[in-house]
């Protein structure tokens, strides 16, 4: 786990067939689109090459250290090269394997590579009503196995393994009923056989090691949360022609870091366009990411909780009302979003400070802590924000910082 918790930040890449239609990665089944009709799509899904280069390239201009992409979607179209299926983009359209050209790409582009693998596959009636289809529920956990056995034979070192879909179409199972269908403890273990190292998501009805909680950002208490989200307002992943609410860069930093607060990662979604090019809406806001990062990285990579108040949830109200803190080591990295001008007021620290800076530029200002009651004052800041996007003060203690217990909390009346 240790490169995936250095990281924090990756870039999901959703795109199949659904691209072409432009109305999300759910639309055969959401418009109950015919098999035999859907598959006439596969001959006209002609990305153009070097798509996944500009894929990886859009990941490390945002920051990103890793990236994950949809091998195979729900809609069953391998993006690869399996014996077990005639419907790839090796055998139809491009006749190109496209997971090998993006492992290719994010490797080159020093990224860790990440796959994304859909348990279910609309076109086997076996998922939908496995009692009435046993042999069609065989075939469709059999081919599972089988074409994650090639993903994880023929494309070298595979670093994540994310699976989806591994819940039952009428949604009435719990999770071990999941692992029971997909034989998951077979699965994940002949995963662990080909890829020691691997980090798997629990999607298959196992625990295994990360947590992938959908368009919220949640830290996980006892396991390692990797949040993922589009950067639309839609629950649609893939590319959405007309998608009319984008997120700011400066709301997409605050899950970044809040992420990275809760000690967990950020899944960020691209849907390419049916050609594969990253649309501009996205692309602008990666690299506003991008810039942020390059110089206040350190804030966000490998750095995790920080007992400091600091808002949990974006736009919630808290009693820090500036931003988050990150912490590594002795450093806490308060990440101001909501700049308060030339004085910033912490509260509730119970551990020396020993040096406060900007993060971006290395200047030091002076500050005051008050032992007794915990308040840090920081002065001579600009009046205005010094970043773009959020301002990162870097608080230098004399131990692990802790937040300071309030017993009495009328105390502060009294002062
Ligand atoms: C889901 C959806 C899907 C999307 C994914 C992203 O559960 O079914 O379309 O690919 O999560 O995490």
């Amino acid at each position: 786990m240790k490169w995936f918790h250095e990281a924090r930040f990756g870039i999901y890449v959703h795109f199949g067939l659904y691209s072409i239609l432009g109305r999300g990665e759910w639309t055969m089944y959401s418009e109950r689109i015919p098999p035999e009709e859907y598959a006439l799509l596969a001959d006209r899904f002609l990305p153009e090459k070097g798509c996944a280069a500009e894929w990886a390239k859009a990941a490390v201009s945002a920051g990103a250290k890793y990236m994950v992409l949809t091998t195979r979607h729900h809609e069953g179209f391998c993006l690869y090269d399996s014996r077990y299926s005639d419907f790839t983009s090796v055998k139809r359209g491009p006749h190109r394997d496209l997971v090998r050209e993006y492992v290719d790409a994010a490797r080159k582009a020093g990224l860790c590579v990440g796959l994304y693998y859909s348990l279910l596959d609309w076109r086997f009636p076996g998922y939908f009503d496995p009692e009435k289809h046993p042999e069609s529920r065989e075939a469709l956990v059999k081919q599972a196995h089988d074409q994650v056995r090639e993903l994880m034979t023929e494309y070298g070192k595979i670093d994540l393994l994310e699976y989806d879909g591994g819940w039952d179409a009428d949604l009435s199972e719990k999770r071990d009923g999941w692992a029971r269908f997909w034989r998951a403890e077979e699965l994940n273990a002949m995963v662990r056989r080909l890829q020691p190292g691997i980090i798997i998501n629990d999607r298959s009805g196992t625990d295994e090691d990360i947590e992938t909680p959908e368009q919220v950002v949640r830290a996980g208490e006892t396991r390692a949360t990797e949040s993922c989200m589009c950067i639309g307002d839609s629950c649609a992943w893939g590319y959405t022609r007309f998608n009319p609410n984008w997120k700011s860069s400066e709301q997409l930093l605050q899950y970044l870091v809040q992420a990275a607060q809760g000690g967990g990662n950020y899944l960020l979604n691209i849907g390419p366009d049916p050609r594969g090019h990253v649309r501009a809406e996205e692309l602008e806001r990666l690299q506003a990411l991008g810039r942020w990062l390059s110089v206040n990285g350190e804030a966000v990579y490998g750095a995790g909780r920080c007992a400091l108040i600091g808002s949990s949830q974006p736009g919630t109200v808290d009693l820090n009302l500036q931003g988050p803190w990150t912490r590594k080591g002795n450093t806490g990295y308060w990440c101001i979003f909501r700049w308060p001008g030339k004085v910033a007021t912490a509260i509730r620290i119970a551990t020396p400070v020993k040096k406060v800076s900007l993060l971006s530029s290395g200047k030091e200002f002076p500050f005051h802590w008050n032992e007794k009651t915990g308040k840090l004052t920081i002065s001579g800041l600009p009046s205005l924000p010094p970043d773009e996007l959020c301002s990162v003060l870097k608080v230098e203690f004399e131990s692990v910082p802790e937040r300071m217990k309030e017993s009495d909390l009328a105390a502060w009346l009294e002062e």
